[in-house]
């Protein structure tokens, strides 16, 4: 056999290992031959296929590669007809995720994980920022960011424009460095959309060696239409920079077993970064910020990665917040907070449809909370929003909203090993600054 010709075949027995077909009589059922011949290709007896025979191999390995993209759910007819696939973690099983529910039910603190697990909890949630939230702000703060952390070029002291884009390489001679973005409570994933479009912008010129992105949400109805539009948004990318995860998983209280699936941790850790995304204020919802830095974002970050925080801002006039109004009495209610009050009563509701009791008196307590442990980070407060229940004269915390300070929110960061590296304020529509994006750079083993 010549030198080219082995070649070839090595190249063909590298791709069937790498396609997970690792016995000869694998391989032999997959393209339609004896076991025997395929060791006559190995040995080199057999010195170049007859070409019905090169036909048949490359038919098998094209029908195996679209059967794995059948398998990934993004074949060109699954995203046009709405199927996808998710993968789903052992504690974010929706009866787990109930069993969880009941049995804390008589604890003070349920958290937020539960109000948009279950489909009413998605909907309610769908409807809150489909009217009076100014959904279109928020996203358009997003795409602004994305858009100025990813500039490209030098600014005129020489250092890079966009700190993203200076991170992984793009825009600059030399080897651009893959991406791993990881969404932490994305919701209906439209921030991650327009992430997705921004990284794409830039990186199409620039192709880094891979791009994923992983979708961390607790909500199947959620994280099912997050997927779908991270995958069609990315349908048309080649391959590398294509691939989306969609993990229904915990990742407040769960082990993060997906991380062990990111495209990084396949390289050297220089060869990649990672950027976390914590958007929609998220991180102020987290029942304790320290717990989820030292434990979960130190988890999934290495020194060099990148973490971007979307929060709620504090405001020097608390009553301009819109959540401020229903820490007052108050005989009339709007849809948006029909919705949020929906979204809060859900999960107690559904408990105790689910046991056949009657409906119990419930009142939302929206009140706010400050230097106590819900609001550590220095210049913080805290919405807390409770159910009280009148009869049995208890409450159950079901969300804490929190507004930072960004100095104080700044320091607490840096003491934890992440160094602010820019800020964005986001205005609403009154022109009150509501929302800020940082992106904070590991610096060390925090
Ligand atoms: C407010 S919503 C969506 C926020 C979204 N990032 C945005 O900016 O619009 C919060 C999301 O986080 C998810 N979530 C909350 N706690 C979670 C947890 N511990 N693990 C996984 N997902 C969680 C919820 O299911 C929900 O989809």
């Amino acid at each position: 056999m010549s030198k080219k010709d082995a070649q070839v075949f090595q190249l063909l027995f590298t791709l069937a290992e790498g396609l997970g077909l690792t016995h000869d009589r694998d391989l032999a059922q997959l393209v339609g031959v004896s076991p025997e011949t395929i060791q006559n290709w190995r040995t080199g007896a057999v010195g170049e296929l007859k070409p019905t025979k090169l036909a048949q191999v490359q038919a098998a390995f094209a029908a195996r590669l679209a059967a794995l993209r059948e398998r990934a759910g993004s074949s060109t007819s699954d995203l046009e007809s709405g199927m996808t696939h998710l993968d789903i973690a052992p504690e974010a099983n929706p009866s787990e995720l109930q069993r969880q529910l009941r049995d804390r039910m008589h604890y003070d603190y349920l958290g937020h994980r539960f109000l948009y697990f279950e489909p009413q909890g998605a909907l309610a949630w769908e409807n809150l920022i489909g009217g009076g939230y100014e959904q279109s702000t928020w996203l358009s703060g997003v795409r602004q960011s994305a858009r100025k952390w990813l500039a490209t070029g030098r600014a005129s002291d020489g250092s890079a424009l966009g700190p993203i884009a200076a991170s992984i390489g793009v825009g600059r001679r030399g080897r651009t460095r893959g991406l791993d973005v990881i969404s932490l409570g994305p919701g209906e994933g439209g921030k991650e959309v327009e992430i997705l479009g921004a990284l794409e912008a830039v990186e199409a010129t620039d192709p880094p060696p891979w791009r994923s992105l992983t979708l961390v949400d607790v909500s199947i109805s959620l994280l099912m239409r997050a997927a779908l539009s991270a995958r069609r948004a990315v349908a048309s990318v080649p391959f590398e920079r294509a691939q989306v995860m969609a993990i229904c998983a915990d990742f407040e209280e769960g082990p993060l077993d997906f991380a062990r699936r990111l495209p990084s941790e396949r390289h050297d850790p220089d060869a990649g970064r990672r950027l976390v995304l914590v958007l929609g204020n998220v991180f102020g919802n987290v029942r304790n910020e320290d717990t989820f830095v030292r434990q979960k974002l130190s988890f999934l970050t290495r020194p060099g990665d990148l973490v971007w925080l979307e929060v709620g801002l504090r405001s020097e006039r608390p009553d301009l917040d819109p959540v401020y109004r229903l820490t007052q009495p108050s005989e009339t209610e709007t849809a948006a907070e029909a919705n949020r009050r929906l979204l809060l009563e859900g999960p107690y509701r559904r408990w105790e449809a689910a046991l056949g009791r009657r409906p119990a008196d419930l009142e939302l307590r929206v009140w706010v909370r400050e230097d106590d442990d819900s609001a550590t980070v220095p210049g913080s407060y805290n919405f807390c929003h409770d159910l009280v229940l009148t009869s049995e004269r208890r409450a159950i915390t079901m969300l804490y909203s929190r507004r930072y300070d960004l100095a104080g929110l700044r320091r607490w960061l840096e003491q934890r090993g992440y160094e602010v590296e820019r800020v964005e304020k986001v205005a609403d529509t009154r022109q009150v600054d509501r929302v800020a994006h940082l992106l904070l750079r590991r610096t060390d083993h925090a």
